[in-house]
């Protein structure tokens, strides 16, 4: 009986955006980013995977739906993986001819810019290196089915650097730190829709690498200078500063968007709400203690140390009301300080509609994808899905 592989993996969340590639194929990117990984108790892709010789076709099924394997993305990390075992002779010839079966399913939303196709990337990467036997970094090999997947192969703050070779032997993930440096780092996801996207990001860094004058800026003159100083701010869990340059690095990217030709915007006015918000709040306390970044699509995430949750929380409520009484989920959290009346009128920003944002996911800086031992997979022993 071949063996059954599970695996889990993190979402990763840019607070330097990877956006726009120098080669579509083997998706190299322009510029280095630098990213945060989750903490996969709250958000995590878990991707069951198993070789047999009896199976006829590689199959995967994805959040309960067959999808097909013809995607070249899937074809090439499964090659990419077989060719890594072959070299490293890891394991016979007869079990890399065997056909796969592939499992995988989020417990978030998909394809609403919550990153889900770089966990489920990093995970399916994870399990097929398990079952392949092989122990090299492979991030590079995530790197072929999402760009950001790369990142979330680490845990911890994770850098994926660009590289300059042209095959991309040098584009590939490094751990900064690891998730016990920085532990009063806190993350809130705002989930302000759960519907899909319209531009993807592969088609919407297209067009911006085509049009935008503002990327050739970017990414020569911007993105190494806040590399360094982001790491530098890491090192030294200086907030004010990872918040500033986390900041202006979400701004930058959706301007890059909109000097896309045509434009295109993932920011809806509940975003932008967010951002006066998160801005009038800084400035009433005098200081930088919270983050906001967006990828591409409306969805905040908040970036803070663990002492700022409870009031960031009460205010988010007071500003968006919400009939959901589950509003909050993931990690618990202390009451502590009730929100003041000084706060609130400083900030000055009147509550909205009920129901703006939907939820919102309470989490921290985790570690990278891991191995299942508790034979929880999602393939039966015949190799198919169970819950199907
Ligand atoms: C805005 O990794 O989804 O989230 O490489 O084409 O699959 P492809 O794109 P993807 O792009 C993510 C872009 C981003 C920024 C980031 O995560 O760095």
């Amino acid at each position: 009986m071949a063996d059954i592989i599970t695996a889990v993996a993190p979402v990763n969340i840019a607070v330097i955006k990877y956006w726009g590639k120098r080669d579509e194929e083997l998706i190299l990117p322009l510029n280095d980013s630098l990213s945060a990984t989750l903490d996969t108790n709250i958000m995590y892709a878990k991707t069951s995977v198993c070789a047999r010789p009896d199976f006829a076709t590689d199959e995967i099924w994805l959040n309960g739906k067959k999808e097909s394997f013809e995607s070249e993305r899937l074809k090439n990390c499964l090659i990419s993986i077989k060719k890594k075992a072959a070299a490293e002779k890891s394991v016979n010839n007869d079990f890399l001819s065997w056909k796969i079966r592939v499992c995988s399913e989020n417990n978030f939303p998909t394809a609403a810019g919550l990153a889900s196709s770089a966990a489920g990337y990093a995970c399916l990467v994870t399990a097929l290196a398990k079952l392949y036997k092989v122990n090299s970094d492979v991030s590079a090999i995530a790197r072929l089915g999402s760009g950001s997947a790369c990142r979330s192969i680490y845990g911890g703050f994770v850098q994926w650097c660009a590289g300059v070779d042209p095959q991309g032997v040098d584009s590939f993930a490094t751990q900064i730190v690891d998730s016990s440096h920085w532990p009063e780092m806190r993350v809130l996801i705002l989930v302000v829709a759960d519907h899909k996207k319209k531009t993807s990001s592969t088609d919407g860094m297209k067009i911006s690498v085509q049009t935008s004058e503002l990327l050739k800026h970017r990414v020569q003159h911007i993105v190494p200078k806040r590399i360094d100083e982001i790491i530098d701010a890491i090192y030294d869990k200086n907030f004010s500063k990872f918040a500033e340059i986390t900041m202006k690095d979400s701004n930058q990217f959706h301007a890059v968007c909109m000097d896309s030709y045509p434009p295109f915007s993932y920011l809806t006015d509940v975003s932008h709400t967010i951002i006066q918000l998160i801005h009038s709040y800084n400035k009433a306390c005098g200081e930088v203690k919270v983050a906001y970044t967006f990828d591409a699509g409306p969805n905040a995430c908040l970036y803070m140390l663990q002492s700022e949750v409870f009031v960031v929380i009460s205010l988010l409520k007071h500003i968006f009301p919400s009939s959901n009484p589950e509003f909050v989920t993931g990690l618990t959290f202390i009451p502590e300080v009730p929100l003041s009346t000084e706060i609130l009128q400083a900030i000055d920003i009147e509550p909205q509609a009920t129901d703006l944002i939907k939820y919102v996911i309470h989490t921290k800086i985790g570690d990278g994808p891991s191995i299942l031992s508790d034979g929880l997979h999602l393939l039966n022993e015949k190799g198919e899905p169970i819950n199907i």
